[in-house]
């Protein structure tokens, strides 16, 4: 099966595992609304594909670790809503759309990112088919992606403090974004229970592609299309915040994605099934959104 394919289907199965959440008849019904309208924004579901494929790759059916990918997309979706508020880097775009705010509301936004956190748990704890043993471990993994060490822990990096070196802002996007990307990475071995060696070479994978997603996020920041990006142009400088295009420039960033690229493919090139992981990296080089 060619990347485009395999992609479409892990993305289908996504959408559809998503579209049937929070779709019951409540008196509270503009909380699921506010929710549904974060989660089926049209996100590129960078995450849950690689949780489905390293599921893949691991051996299993990969259907089953749905609810493990999912669970992750819930809290990333959690963090861009929160994200966007005045109060974080107080954006009005998002996906092309108004932002969760924009549409529903301050209140209902921190509301709606709020819920999405214990419900993102919950998938897991109550994920058919996989064991205890490998819901507790996911729970760990995601715990450990999104918690004070690792997304929200970045996110202060981000806006409460001044990081303005190379190393620094090194830290903050491992913190903010590769914690993530790592996070569903895992999430996919921790499903198919792959062996120790194996999960090493995806971590370092991971680690190279979160690494080039976010240069490429502050590169499109600048030089980017709004109407493609779907998202504000301009918008870290106007937060006042330094990012690797100031420190490397553009040229720069592009010549670091490219790196870290090359050490994403290495780290799995040994994988006799390594073609769609590979696509995924490239495309992250060259991404308009
Ligand atoms: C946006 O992530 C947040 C960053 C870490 C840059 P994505 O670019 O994956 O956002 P969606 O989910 O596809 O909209
Ligand atoms: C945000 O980074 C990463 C998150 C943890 C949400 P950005 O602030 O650069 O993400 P965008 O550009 O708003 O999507
Ligand atoms: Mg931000
Ligand atoms: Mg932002
Ligand atoms: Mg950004």
């Amino acid at each position: 099966m060619d990347y485009e394919a395999r992609y479409k289907e892990y993305q289908q199965a996504i959408e559809g595992y998503l579209n049937g959440l929070f779709t019951r008849d409540v008196a509270y019904g503009k909380l699921y609304e506010a929710m549904r309208y974060a989660i089926l924004g049209g996100g590129k579901r960078i995450r849950p594909v690689l949780t489905l494929e390293f599921a893949r790759l691991g051996g299993i059916d990969w259907h089953l670790a749905l609810p493990f990918a999912c669970a992750l997309e819930l809290v990333h979706n959690y963090s861009l809503i929160h994200d966007d508020l005045p109060c974080m880097d107080d954006d009005d775009l998002r996906r092309g759309k108004p932002t969760c705010h924009k549409a529903f509301g301050e209140t209902l936004a921190v509301l709606a990112g709020d819920a999405l956190q214990p419900e993102a748990f919950r998938l897991i704890l109550d994920a058919p088919m996989l064991s205890a043993d490998t819901r507790l471990e996911a729970l760990r993994v995601l715990v450990r992606a999104c918690g004070a060490d690792g997304m929200v822990g970045g996110q202060v990096l981000d806006t409460v403090y001044d990081v303005s070196d190379a190393e620094g802002l090194t830290q903050l996007n491992r913190l903010k974004t590769g914690m993530m990307i790592s996070g569903a990475v895992e999430l996919g071995c921790v499903a198919a229970k792959m062996n120790a060696g194996m999960r090493s070479q995806a971590l370092t994978y991971a680690d190279g592609i979160g690494r080039a997603f976010q240069i490429r996020d502050d590169m499109l920041d600048v030089m980017g299309d709004a109407a493609v990006f779907g998202k504000p142009i301009g918008s870290d400088r106007e937060e006042g915040k330094v990012t690797f295009v100031d420190v490397l420039g553009l040229d720069g960033c592009a010549r670091e994605v490219e790196r870290c690229t090359e050490a994403a493919k290495s780290a799995v090139a040994n994988w006799s099934d390594h073609m769609f992981l590979w696509e995924l990296a490239d495309r992250m080089v060259g991404r308009t959104k």
